[in-house]
């Protein structure tokens, strides 16, 4: 297929399905000027604090760091809180919503990004599903009471150059001791994934109804390194936009 034939046929699949969903990682925030994680503008380059201390982005979004650090910790977290919450979606997130909208059976989507960018453009909180959590609640480090809480009320002031947390840490209103994003990381054993959890079962749900339905559903996957969301190997292949994880698929008259 050329590039514009396969264009025209993603058009014809979006355009003809009952149902969309979006799958998207860190690449969809980088045309809203966000680095993602792996690619060479990703986190090293955003922070060189880091790269300078020779700090790996793994070492630093660990629970052990906010035990050992927490200031390094929340100054890596408080900037990017304060920069997703000062970003703004960009045209793309338009167009998805358009889709969405359009689509009769509706549309869902699920992502591994933390920032928060599909509600902030508009899409319905009831139909995210946030595999990692969010930057914009947070919980106790020992998770004491399974609380979960917005962060609105946190503004770190970080020093960007040095990546350290100048103002108060956040604290847990449970039990008063620290508190850390409700974003899984590396190594972590107490991220309560009870939002999450909710977030998978609404989308369960709403999966069983497309099936009951025998809705047509097109997938568009954005900005996901292969090994994050799912790996496109299934009979769809050639169409790029399937996810095969998701909807068990492997019928070849099923699902695009
Ligand atoms: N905005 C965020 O919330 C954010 C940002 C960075 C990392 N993360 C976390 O890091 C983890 C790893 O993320 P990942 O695997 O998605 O990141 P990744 O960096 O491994 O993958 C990003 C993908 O996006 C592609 N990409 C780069 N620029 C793009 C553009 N302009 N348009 C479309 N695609 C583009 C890259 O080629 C790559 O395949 C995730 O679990 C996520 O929680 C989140
Ligand atoms: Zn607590």
């Amino acid at each position: 297929m050329t590039h514009n034939s396969t264009l025209l046929r993603a058009a014809e699949i979006i355009g003809g399905a009952d149902a969309i969903i979006i799958a998207a990682g860190a690449g969809i925030g980088v045309d809203s000027g966000l680095p993602d994680f792996r690619s060479n503008n990703g986190f090293w380059k955003a922070y060189p604090a880091l790269a300078s201390a020779q700090l790996d982005f793994t070492e630093v979004a660990s629970p052990s760091t906010f035990e050992n650090d927490p200031e390094l910790a929340w100054g890596f977290y408080g900037h990017r809180l304060k920069m997703y919450r000062d970003t703004v979606p960009h045209q793309g997130f338009v167009i998805l919503k358009e889709w969405a909208q359009a689509a009769p059976m509706g549309a869902w989507v699920y992502t591994s990004d933390v920032d928060g960018a599909f509600q902030k453009a508009g899409f319905l909180e009831e139909a995210i599903h946030e595999c990692h959590g969010s930057i914009h609640w947070m919980q106790c480090m020992d998770d004491c009471q399974s609380l979960l809480w917005p962060a609105e009320s946190f503004h770190p002031d970080v020093d960007v150059g040095k990546c350290r947390l100048l103002s108060g840490l956040p604290t847990c209103p449970g039990c008063g001791g620290l508190a850390r994003p409700n974003i899984v990381m590396f190594g972590d054993w107490n991220w309560n994934h009870i939002r999450a959890e909710k977030q998978r079962r609404n989308e369960a749900q709403w999966l069983e109804t497309l099936e009951r339905g025998r809705g047509k559903v097109a997938i568009v996957e954005m900005g996901a390194h292969e090994s994050e969301i799912w790996r496109a190997n299934c009979a769809h292949q050639p169409t790029g936009i399937c996810g095969s994880e998701l909807l068990g698929c492997g019928n070849p008259n099923g699902r695009t």
